[in-house]
């Protein structure tokens, strides 16, 4: 078994944070997305990992090296332009070979034990399933993760029969045939090869995995559909990616390597090494990245604060520093996400008056 983490793609929807960085590289709890899902690959077993990398190539490349960190064997396979989730199959052609691969999405976070998922879809092989009542067994060529979601809209979405096959799939429909979405988590043989080079382009120009999945259905093969236990969450935009910070921070243990002075810690903080908290109140689950300096200020439950900050007389709640971004006398900050160096400061110039350098897409909500 190998996997295929996707880590492409243009990450539009998180502008302009994605202008200058691969969305899978936004930390949530103070370390990257793609991080979560490469660590969930090696406690599943898996070794060989292809990565799909577009613009961002050496950006993704710098972070995750040859992948022994995580003790996997990366290969990194370049996609030019993203032409879509099956087209970045295509070209992995030759590193898949004729195994049985995870499909990964760089910008999802699980909840769920990647190596249940794995072991299930390896036990159902052994065993064989009738695509349809009253037809002969044979070994399922796909395994989907579906989660009920209130808005299916935005999803590939997957309609099942009375007895949980899956029948139809349609990607981001007008009108859901149900609200079960696809999460970005796939289990594929060999066979998905012939269904990703077999189908066209979608209304929006990208060869959808979603179709070749149903030209698997259609072909007559089993695709095993399994509902997702616990969370599951694609950070593709900022609300979503607040939500997964706020999980992961609810998972976190109490932990003081920094030096605290005047200060209140309450309950799970972490407070990493070569960090200072002066005269300040952390209210947990929180993080104070390495070598932050947070004086005279209250940092909220839900903050992940990244490495290299200085956070002074201000206020900060459910929100992610990405890192190196100065927060001096700023009032209260909520519900944000600050990319890298970032200035928020108030000066005591005259006028009076807010002043603004903000890229392009940037979004700013006065008090
Ligand atoms: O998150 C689950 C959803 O992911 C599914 O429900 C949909 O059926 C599936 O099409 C996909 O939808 P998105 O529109 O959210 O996919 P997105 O364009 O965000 O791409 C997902 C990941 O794959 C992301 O990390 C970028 C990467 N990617 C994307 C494309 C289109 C590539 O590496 N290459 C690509 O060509």
């Amino acid at each position: 078994m190998k996997a295929l983490v996707l880590s492409g793609g243009a990450g539009t929807r998180l502008r302009p944070i994605t202008h200058t960085r691969a969305k899978q590289l936004v930390p949530v709890a103070n370390k990257p997305i793609l991080f979560y899902g490469l660590e969930a690959i090696a406690s599943a077993g898996i070794r060989e990992v292809g990565i799909v990398v577009g613009e961002t190539a050496a950006e993704v490349e710098a972070a995750v090296g040859d992948g022994s960190a995580f003790g996997l064997e990366v290969t990194y396979v370049q996609q030019d332009v993203p032409l879509g989730l099956a087209h970045a199959v295509l070209i992995a052609r030759d590193f898949l070979g004729g195994d049985e691969f995870v499909m990964y999405l760089g910008d999802n976070l699980l909840q769920q034990d990647l190596s249940e998922l794995v072991r299930r879809f390896e036990a159902e092989r052994a065993k064989a399933v009738s695509p349809r009542l009253g037809e002969d067994p044979v070994v399922p060529a796909a395994q989907i993760l579906l989660a009920h979601v209130d808005d299916p809209q935005r999803f590939g979405v997957a309609e099942l029969d009375a007895a949980g096959r899956v029948v139809r799939l349609v990607e981001k429909p007008e009108v859901p045939p149900s609200d079960l979405a696809l999460a970005g988590i796939y289990l594929f043989d060999h066979r998905i090869h012939e269904a990703v080079s077999s189908i066209k382009p979608s209304a929006r120009g990208e060869l959808e995995i979603t179709d070749a999945i149903q030209w698997l259905v259609d072909a007559g093969q089993v695709v095993l559909a399994e509902i997702l236990q616990g969370w599951w969450i694609d950070t593709g935009k900022l609300t979503p990616l607040l939500e997964a910070n706020r999980l992961l921070l609810e998972g976190i243990e109490r932990r003081i390597e920094g030096q605290v002075e005047d200060s209140e810690l309450e309950g799970r903080v972490i407070v990493e090494e070569g960090a200072r908290v002066v005269r300040s109140h952390v209210r947990g689950p929180a993080i104070i990245g390495a070598g932050s300096e947070v004086a005279d200020s209250f940092i909220g439950p839900f903050s992940a604060i990244g490495r290299g900050c200085v956070i002074r007389h201000s206020e900060v709640e459910h929100s992610v520093l990405c890192g190196t971004s100065r927060v001096i006398d700023a009032g209260r900050i909520e519900d944000s996400l600050l990319g890298y160096d970032v200035e928020v400061t108030r000066s005591a110039r005259r006028p009076r008056a807010t002043r603004l350098m903000v890229g392009d897409h940037c979004q700013v909500d006065l008090s």
